[in-house]
């Protein structure tokens, strides 16, 4: 399964993209919001630092607008790094509409905001290159997220859909675990829950006692 790393924070990109784990990025307004940085700045060092896809939100609502808005995205991309950008875009009719446009175009798109299998059978079809079905969300209101994406993957497996499927809106390292076993070809997974990934405390414990007993070696 690739990781993505689900931030805007370039110093959390760069750290991780050096444990060399980092197979492409998503970010939403509310992840570059949150970085505190302007999306020009995040842009402009993001695709240097890590070579797979890319996802930049779009914010217009009409399909129109948001073919304009994802052109004028790539135009903003230096043509080495252009066949990284994916163009996320909401799920509804307008959507479905921008990602034919875009398909055809040949600008990668990610459909967010999926809840339903049948939202992500119909990005697919529209010709989407990824899907984000939000798990984490649907846990919140009581529904069981990853039963979505065993849904996803089934029909996708059934009619060899090339679309890929991110789980996104993960919480914790046992949603990552959910994901790879039900065989989705992506996690989009925020940094904390990356490094909570990598940590045991019997890891630090046999650690701190190799390095005691080093001590104790004659050299
Ligand atoms: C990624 O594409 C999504 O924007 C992100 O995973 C949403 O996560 P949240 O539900 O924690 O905001």
């Amino acid at each position: 399964m690739k990781i993505f790393v689900d931030t805007a924070d370039l110093d959390e990109i760069r750290e991780l993209a050096s444990w060399g784990i980092v197979d492409g990025v998503t970010t939403n307004p509310t992840l570059v919001a949150r970085s505190g940085r302007s999306f020009k700045e995040i842009i402009d060092e993001i695709f240097d630092i890590v070579d797979g896809p890319i996802s930049l939100e779009v914010v217009s609502e009409k399909a129109e607008d948001m073919v304009k808005e994802a052109e004028s995205l790539v135009s903003k991309i230096s043509e080495k790094h252009r066949k990284n950008i994916a163009i996320k875009i909401p799920i509804n009719p307008e959507g479905l509409k921008a990602v034919k446009v875009l398909s055809k175009k040949g600008i990668q798109t990610n459909v967010t905001l999926i809840f339903s299998a049948n939202q992500a059978l119909l990005a697919a079809k529209a010709g989407a290159t990824f899907v984000s079905p939000f798990i984490g969300r649907l846990d919140d209101i009581g529904q069981e997220g990853m039963q979505i994406v065993e849904e996803i993957m089934e029909m996708f497996i059934n009619y060899d859909i090339e679309t890929e499927v991110i789980v996104a809106s993960i919480r914790h390292p046992i949603h990552v675990i959910d994901a790879a076993r039900i065989g989705a070809d992506i996690a989009t997974i925020p940094p904390g829950i990356i490094r909570k990934m990598v940590k045991h405390s019997l890891t630090d414990v046999g650690i701190e006692k190799f390095l005691k007993d080093w001590k104790k070696v004659k050299k």
